[in-house]
């Protein structure tokens, strides 16, 4: 039988067992199993159980020399959101892999990814990330978001919510984003009226870096910093491209020895990309700090927006510092790349893409711009952006450390200290999970539709049913995504206004574009398309 015959039915039994488990819950009863009194009785359970149970050793799983196979040999390095799937079907829905210092335990059901989630304890650690922590204590800087834990974390975390999680402050920010989302159509303009055939922007995800750094950093800093300019200024271009260092090496210093360290180039280009992420934050910090000392002096008014929040808060300018390089670092990737997918695919159905344009001009004719109310009014829209965020999730794969207890799963009893991946790429793309499930569907998300056809194939209600956890893409509880609210409204504005104005198509004879990993999911070959004018 060959590797694929082997891994398909491997994959066909994995979902069997995936869909033999216990039923799904519902959201509320999740949110039920998550409260403290059941983290602690579980916790209970692990200690006084755990001699009956298997143990981390009992778990399957690939041996060094697969695994360096598997990496470059068979070329996965770039592509571990594939190397999840091909492993659970060849060691079930929980394995462990060593590789180096690495020691993972992988699950990759949403029934498992809860269980792991339930026990993540009051203040969850991804990773232990011991590589940015070196950065930041050769710097002497505070740790920040990702790589504080606990109590201090939690502290950080406090004061950011309030800004950027509730919807109410979140729509204060929408005529800043409106104005950038305007900025994106004039340089989208400016690109095709460059190009041979007045109509292609080549490398659209490039373009829409510059989009996401110019909105978080609109609302960071209360003042705009021209990224979508004809000339982008060079903080910009640095951020942006010692994102993609960082991003690129964090993947691979981890498991390099240190002694390489002197040897090979890795780790200081890697100490580099952060030095520079913090120097360019810094300077933008600095600079809008003496705008405002100059208009306190004068006696102006300031108009206080997240900067300011954050100055007048607890946090130290050290806290301040490192927390704006990382709300800058979230910008840049992660809207930009989703906006990238959902065009890609509109480009290449245009029935998707005509109903979205119909849905868009319903509610905002004429080309107005829409409001956050109205965007209540445009549920094929969101689905479009999560069905994107289906297929392509910026993060195909996430952690939770078990630092704080003993956790059971699966059977399994694990000692603190126990590191999980949660292999979300592969339950998002899990036939057991999602009917069709490598195809673009946003009309699976729009339950209220009455069985029948979707896109011309004949559905049943098994399009609208899947486990709470099998699509999570932001992450669920305290420690979820600290962005999700400023880039909902970035995508939706960007999208709706977008189509308002073109129709996006791909080029003659374009490749399929697949995905590659880069810690993040991005396109692994440039995505260029055809802006046609609805004028
Ligand atoms: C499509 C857009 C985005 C997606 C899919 C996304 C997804 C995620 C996910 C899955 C996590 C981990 C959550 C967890 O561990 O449970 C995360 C964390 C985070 N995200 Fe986002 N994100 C997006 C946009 C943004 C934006 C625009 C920002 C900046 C404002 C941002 C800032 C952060 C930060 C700072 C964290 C770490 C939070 C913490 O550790 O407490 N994200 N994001």
């Amino acid at each position: 039988m060959s590797s694929t015959a082997v891994s398909s039915r491997a994959l066909r039994l994995a979902a069997h067992r995936a869909r033999t488990l216990p039923a799904a819950r519902t959201g509320a009863e999740l949110r039920a199993c998550a409260d403290a009194a059941q983290r602690r009785n579980l916790n209970v359970h692990a200690t006084t159980v755990a001699g009956k149970l298997k143990t981390i050793d009992d778990l399957p799983g690939p041996s060094l020399s697969t695994n360096l196979y598997w990496m470059f040999v068979k070329g996965y390095a770039d592509k571990s959101h594939l190397l999840q799937g091909l492993q659970k079907s060849i060691y079930g829905p929980i394995w462990r892999t060593k590789f180096g210092p690495m020691d993972v335990v992988n699950v990759a059901t949403p029934e498992l990814i809860a269980e792991v989630i339930r026990q993540e304890g009051r203040y969850p650690i991804r990773a232990e990330l011991p590589h940015w922590k070196e950065h930041r204590d050769m710097r002497g800087y505070a740790y920040g978001l990702h790589v504080d834990t606990g109590p201090e974390w939690y502290r950080l975390r406090s004061v950011l919510n309030p800004k950027m999680l509730k919807l109410q402050e979140v729509s204060a920010y929408a005529p800043i984003i409106h104005e950038v989302v305007g900025d994106l159509l004039q340089r989208i303009k400016l690109l095709r009226s460059r190009s041979q055939d007045q109509v292609t922007v080549s490398d659209i995800t490039s373009e829409l870096y510059k989009f996401g750094f110019e909105g978080i950093s609109s609302i960071l800093f209360e003042t705009r910093l021209g990224c979508l300019q004809e000339e982008i200024p060079k903080d910009t271009l640095r951020f942006i491209s010692a994102t993609n260092d960082m991003l690129t090496l964090s993947m691979t210093v981890p498991l390099l020895p240190r002694w390489t360290r002197n040897i090979l180039p890795f780790w200081k280009r890697f100490i580099q990309a952060w030095d520079d992420l913090y120097d360019v934050a810094k300077i933008l910090i600095d600079r809008r700090m003496a705008q405002i000392e100059a208009q306190v002096s004068r006696g102006e008014p300031v108009e206080g927006m997240y900067l300011t929040h954050l100055l007048s808060s607890e946090l130290s300018r050290a806290e301040v510092y490192i927390t704006v390089m990382e709300l800058l670092l979230g910008g840049v990737d992660t809207t930009s790349n989703t906006l990238s997918w959902a065009l890609y695919h509109l480009a290449r159905d245009p029935k998707a893409q005509e109903q979205l344009y119909s849905e868009v001009n319903s509610v905002c004719p004429d080309r107005r711009e829409p409001t956050t109310d109205n965007l209540s009014q445009m549920p094929y829209m969101k689905a479009v952006i999560k069905e994107t965020l289906r297929l392509y999730p910026v993060v195909p794969g996430n952690g939770r450390f078990a630092s704080e207890n003993e956790v059971v799963v699966a059977n399994y009893w694990f000692p603190k200290k126990t590191q999980f991946h949660l292999c979300h790429y592969t339950t998002y793309h899990d036939e057991a999970e999602f009917v069709d499930a490598e195809l673009f569907i946003p009309e699976r998300w729009l339950r209220t539709r009455e069985p029948g056809s979707i896109c011309g194939r004949p559905s049943n209600t098994n399009y609208y049913r899947h486990h709470p956890y099998s699509f999570i893409p932001f992450g669920v509880g305290v420690r979820a995504c600290v962005g999700k609210r400023l880039a909902e409204m970035e995508l939706y504005f960007a999208l709706s206004r977008l189509i308002q104005h073109y129709e996006v198509q791909h080029e003659e004879g374009a490749p399929v574009i697949e995905p590659k990993t880069r810690t993040l999911l991005i396109p692994a070959k440039p995505i260029n398309l055809r802006f046609l004018s609805r004028d």
